[in-house]
């Protein structure tokens, strides 16, 4: 199981500048395809437009998946199953507010995919976070004066 101290420890030195431009961001996401386990599940946190949906594709590619990756806004989850390990992709936006948040989120068998045979990566992970298995690795995207490169943040949003 990769665990987020294992990811700090493999970028503490890349992490350090936190001017991540595009290529550097989709670097990341190869690398954390390679680090992934069954079981691992990334959850990332940050603004519309910060990157999460670009780094979660940049993660598809580094396990191989041939398929289209795109944007589960609407669909909650989507599953590619062509890679070294299986894929899912939520984006739990859509959840957040709804009175029936949690039901909904029982209905689709959550833990069915945090705890499975594959790799899960969350958007917008921190409105579900107290779903959201204790070993996840949390990594948040934030925007910077330069509108082409991001801050990168591991660790859970309301620790740092
Ligand atoms: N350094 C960067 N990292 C990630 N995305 C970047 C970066 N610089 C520019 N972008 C652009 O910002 C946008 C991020 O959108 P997206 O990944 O859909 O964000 P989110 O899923 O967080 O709403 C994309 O158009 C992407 O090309
Ligand atoms: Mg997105």
């Amino acid at each position: 199981m990769v665990q987020s101290d294992n990811i700090c420890t493999m970028f503490e030195f890349d992490l350090e500048k936190n001017e991540f431009d595009l290529a550097e961001v989709e670097a990341l996401g190869l690398r954390l395809a390679e680090a992934a386990v069954k079981g691992t599940v990334i959850a990332l946190s940050g603004d519309l437009g910060a990157g999460k949906t670009t780094l979660s594709k940049a993660i598809a590619k580094g396990l191989g998946i041939s398929e289209a990756v795109t944007s589960p806004t609407f669909t909650i989850i989507n599953e590619y199953s062509s890679g070294r390990l299986p894929f899912y992709h939520f984006d739990v936006y859509r959840l957040d507010g709804l009175s029936s948040g949690l039901d909904e989120m029982a209905e689709l068998g959550f833990d069915d995919y945090f705890y499975g045979n594959g790799l899960c990566v969350v958007e917008w992970a921190e409105l579900i976070g107290s779903s959201i298995p204790d070993d996840a690795v949390w990594i948040n995207l934030l925007h910077t004066d330069d509108p082409d490169k991001r801050k990168v943040v591991l660790g859970k949003a309301e620790v740092i």
